[in-house]
């Protein structure tokens, strides 16, 4: 696609999903505040637009209509101010305004902090250590499956769900993010989500079946809370683990695999990182977050007038934030469409930024290592079969969901 007069940018159209980084290019060069009269929504594209806009709180942008909402949802223009979502019942914390959200999050973070996930970290590779060798006896495996078996059991576990959930569980989750923003797909984003929701419940009724008694804290810490001076419904618990979980399964898996793919294309950078896998792994991460992440915006809603970038904002307008063309921008990244495993990076957004930052940062770094480590320890030759790889590109996400690859 060339850059000219002609082009538009919608992140719903047939084109960007199938490519969206020209797009991009355009966009930051030529519309850094991008405005799509159809959705009555604004774009921002640019690294250091991106990072100022969502890490300042006295902006009137707020998530109360959803931080991935499907085109349907978006061609229902507002056309003036949305009220803030009830506090009873309440919903997922990720909708909820400031200070609510903070509120709702800080009761189920817990287990996402860096020392309980350190504590998480040998649970995690002896998991996977006992899997691997029936694995690569396939010779054959997608990898973002296999990935995401290990992923989803690890939500199970915190969530004290069986672990025998898992597989059920990646598979709703993939499936409804491959369906959002992808009518063509013919799936509905609702069937995944309810399974998702029937998961977050069952873990609220175990957790009450167990006694509340802390050992998860990621439930208990909500079903043992006060918001604003009661106690929360289990549905009202169920509604703030079902972001976390989709969070927690698919995005590992994703940049996991499309990384090592990355690597493979590079040799020498396999053989770098293969050098010294204890140190290597956690710094070509970094890079394989930035250049390999799936999520390719989320949205706010216009919560009151604002001026932003030279242009008069209203309330009820959309604003997106392009997170994966800031990761692009040659302005922050030198060479930013080129992957190089040890990229210095004074920040990034891969994770975003300000009061919706992501919650499971610190776990996702842990299995990514871990994940790369214990991969490259046990197999010494494998190539990805390119011509079978696809991604469901959904207007929110483009992560390969098939990457073969064969164990020799
Ligand atoms: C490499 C893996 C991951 C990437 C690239 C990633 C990326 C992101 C990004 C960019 C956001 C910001 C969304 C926004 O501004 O609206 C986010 C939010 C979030 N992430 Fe992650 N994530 C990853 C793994 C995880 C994991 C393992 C969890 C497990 C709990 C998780 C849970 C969440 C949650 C709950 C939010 C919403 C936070 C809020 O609204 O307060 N993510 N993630």
């Amino acid at each position: 696609m060339e850059a000219g007069p002609s082009m538009q940018y919608d992140p719903f159209s047939p084109e960007c999903l199938a490519d969206p980084y020209p797009y991009y290019a355009w966009l930051r060069d030529e519309h850094p505040l991008y405005y799509v009269e159809a959705y009555d929504m604004w774009v921002v594209s640019r690294f250091q637009d991106v990072y100022d806009m969502l890490g300042n709180p006295e902006l009137p942008f707020e998530a109360r209509e959803g931080t991935v909402p499907t085109r349907a949802e978006m061609l229902a223009r507002n056309d003036g101010p949305v009220p803030p979502l009830p506090l009873e019942p309440v919903t997922g914390f990720t909708r909820m305004d400031q200070p609510y959200q903070g509120r709702l999050r800080g009761f189920i973070n817990q287990p996402f902090r860096p020392r309980p996930v350190a504590r998480l970290e040998d649970w995690f590779r002896d998991m996977v250590r006992a899997d691997l060798p029936g694995v690569l006896a396939q010779g054959e495996v997608n990898l973002p499956t296999v990935f995401g078996l290990w992923t989803a059991r690890t939500m199970c576990h915190l969530a004290g769900l069986p672990l025998e959930m898992a597989a059920d569980l990646r598979d709703a989750i993939n499936e409804s993010s491959a369906a959002i923003g992808n009518a063509d797909l013919g799936l509905d984003p609702l069937d995944g989500l309810k399974r998702i929701s029937r998961a977050a419940h069952l873990a609220v009724a175990r957790r009450r079946d167990a006694g509340v008694d802390g050992t998860r804290p990621f439930v208990d810490g909500a079903l043992n809370a006060a918001f604003e001076g009661r106690s929360l419904s289990g549905r009202e618990v169920a509604a703030q683990l079902v972001v976390p979980l989709i969070g927690g399964v698919e995005t590992v898996p994703k940049v996991t695999s499309h990384g090592l793919w990355e690597l493979t294309k590079n040799p020498d950078q396999l053989a770098a990182v293969r050098a010294d896998l204890a140190r290597n792994t956690a710094i070509a991460y970094d890079e394989m977050a930035r250049y390999c992440g799936p999520a390719q915006w989320f949205s706010r809603t216009v919560t009151a007038p604002v001026d932003v970038l030279g242009r008069h904002l209203t309330p009820g307008q959309r604003i997106i934030f392009l997170i994966q063309s800031a990761q692009r921008d040659p302005r922050e990244f030198p060479e930013p469409d080129t992957f190089r495993w040890e990229r210095p990076m004074k920040r990034t957004l891969a994770f975003g930024h300000g009061g919706h930052f992501c919650m499971g940062m610190h776990l996702a770094k842990m299995e990514g290592r871990v994940l790369l480590q214990e991969f490259l320890s046990a197999v010494d030759e494998f190539e990805f079969d390119e011509d079978a790889a696809e991604r469901s590109a959904s207007s929110f996400q483009t992560g390969w969901d098939t990457l073969p690859v064969r164990i020799r």
